[in-house]
């Protein structure tokens, strides 16, 4: 396999052989080590959400999927009201991991209308719908992120700079990814883009896994700390902006990894378009505006202590850790998914997708 394809293939989240538990490569050990965990029981799952060691908006949800189902195969009751019952506590205890991301509930809800809608079944044909189902979620991501990749390449020319926030690549999503797809189907076309990665503070996405992929892909890139996007972009480094999403609210407000909303004003100021990459599975509808999401609050540690020898800050020193920011939809250029590249008007736009 060469390069981009190993690193295209990457199965961040996947089924176990036997069909019984999920495995994950754990993010929060790379790019040192790859190591693989297998999640079998329900505090497994939530632990590995929430501790952002399965993360992405579209990973969430396909690991959701794989997990309700494995949790569903452990239900004992046999009679479909306490199967429902024991199914739905399940449901809500992986929901609460993580608040953001829509993609989570999303997958989530799709498998339990795989047991609302079959309640004349007996358990044991549930299960095996449910796991159709997940395996389901999965391969559309595929290939949703295959299309992203096709329609935001045709944004770009070759040789452009592009500006990356977070990751939003295979790690995150499956095979291509979303905000960073288009530059691996590029470099697989032979295109050469230059990219600037953002470090992402303060858990540092950008550093450890996003130029991870594109150093091992071979495509040019380049670290920054995320106090020197204005730099690059001053100095005429960067044609174009291209980040993920963690949800997506109907006039177009996206909540991302936390600074991208800075990104996109910044972009404004330079004249640089600012494009959002995700699947129509990341656009909540029910979400009038961004004033609507859910902003994940973390621990202090993440911003004091967690990647320093020593802390870096009092301990008593107080800290606001927000995990996302919502950029609002004037600072958008274009949000692209499978079904196309939506420009403003946002509320007309993506309406049509639904
Ligand atoms: O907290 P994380 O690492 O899960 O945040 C991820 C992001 O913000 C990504 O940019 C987003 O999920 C898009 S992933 C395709």
């Amino acid at each position: 396999m060469d390069h981009i394809n190993e690193i295209t293939h990457i199965e961040s989240v996947r089924l176990s052989d036997d069909g019984a538990s999920v495995i994950i490569i754990d993010q929060t050990q790379l790019p040192n080590r790859t190591e693989y965990l297998t999640l079998s029981s329900a505090k497994d799952m939530w632990e590995a959400i929430y501790h952002l060691k399965v993360r992405g908006a579209p990973a969430i949800g396909i690991c959701a999927g794989y997990g309700i189902y494995c949790l569903a195969l452990q239900i004992r009751e046999r009679n479909y009201d306490g199967f429902l019952r024991k199914f739905r506590e399940n449901k809500n205890y992986l929901n609460s991991s993580r608040p953001t991301a829509v993609n989570l509930s999303w997958a989530l809800n799709r498998m339990e209308q795989v047991v609302t809608g079959n309640s004349d079944k007996e358990i044991t044909e549930i299960l095996e719908l449910l796991k159709e189902e997940c395996m389901k979620i999965h391969q559309e991501d595929i290939s949703m992120c295959r299309a992203i990749s096709e329609y935001g390449l045709s944004l770009l020319k070759d040789g452009d700079g592009i500006l990356t926030h977070c990751n939003a690549g295979p790690l995150a999503t499956s095979r291509y990814g979303t905000g960073q797809g288009p530059l691996f189907l590029g470099k697989e076309r032979g295109m050469n883009f230059r990219v600037y990665a953002d470090e992402t503070r303060p858990l540092l996405q950008g550093a450890r896994l996003t130029s991870y992929e594109l150093q091992k892909a071979g495509i040019d890139v380049t670290l920054i700390c995320d106090n020197m996007a204005s730099i690059v972009m001053k100095n005429g480094w960067i044609q174009a902006c291209m980040v993920g999403c963690d949800r997506v609210a109907a006039n177009g407000d996206v909540a991302n990894k936390i600074g991208t909303s800075g990104v996109a004003i910044l972009a404004r100021y330079y004249g640089i378009p600012f494009y959002v990459l995700g699947p129509t599975s990341t656009i909540d509808m029910s979400c009038k505006t961004g004033n609507e999401i859910v902003i994940e609050l973390r621990e202090p540690e993440e911003i004091k202590g967690k990647f320093y020898s020593e802390p870096v800050a009092l301990k008593e020193v107080k800290c606001y850790n927000p995990a996302f920011d919502v950029t609002d939809h004037s600072l958008i250029t274009a949000i692209i998914t499978e079904q196309g590249i939506c420009r403003p008007p946002y509320t007309d736009s993506l309406a049509v997708l639904f």
